[in-house]
């Protein structure tokens, strides 16, 4: 997959070389970062190859919820980069009391609240670790599930709290 960054001048005619990548069979499919409504409602018409995927800053405290499901209600899958907060935010949302209650509720961690809260709202995570833990535990997402309640209970932890522009 190549992916081609935020929205700039030049967007169209780029996605539309990469569109010759993919019908020559060089590569397999095209995905989009940081795009929200307004580009995407400009761009996508302007395209032959839709994106696999879009992939968005998104987390507890920045959760997109309007534009998660613009974007799967045209079959495009959603990813999220920081799905824990991102490097020097992590902190506070690990330890937000909201998230260590229902960590707490089904003996595991906060991490793997956030990263399964996503999974039920089927977006992808690409949670970084460089500690082997961690990774083992990120991956460890499918022995619980959230009730409708617990996701309630994170989905008013959104404070449009964006962490980085890219
Ligand atoms: N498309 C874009 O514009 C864009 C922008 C930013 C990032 N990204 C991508 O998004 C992905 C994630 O970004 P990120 O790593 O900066 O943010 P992140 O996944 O939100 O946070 C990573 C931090 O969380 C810690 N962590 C991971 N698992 C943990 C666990 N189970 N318990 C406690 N702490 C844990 C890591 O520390 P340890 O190493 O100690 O586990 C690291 O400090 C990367 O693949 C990155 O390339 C994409």
């Amino acid at each position: 997959m190549m992916l081609l960054h935020h929205p700039g001048s030049g967007d169209v005619e780029a996605y539309k070389t990469m569109e010759e990548y993919v019908k020559d069979g060089k590569i397999r499919c095209l995905g989009l970062s940081n795009w929200y409504i307004e580009e995407l409602t400009e761009f996508l018409p302007q395209i032959s190859v839709m994106p696999a995927l879009v992939q968005n800053e998104i987390h507890p405290y920045y959760q997109e919820l309007d534009v998660v499901p613009f974007i799967q209600e045209k079959g495009i899958a959603v990813q999220c980069w920081y799905p824990l907060g991102g490097r020097g935010y992590t902190s506070e949302l690990l330890n937000d009391e909201t998230i260590v209650r229902i960590a707490e509720a089904h003996g595991v961690s906060s991490a793997q609240v956030i990263l399964r809260w996503d999974l039920q709202r089927h977006i992808i995570v690409i949670p970084g670790s460089s500690n082997p833990d961690h990774i083992r535990e990120n991956l460890d997402l499918f022995s619980f599930s959230l009730t409708d309640e617990e996701m309630e209970a994170i989905r008013i932890l959104d404070r449009n709290e964006k962490h980085d522009w890219y």
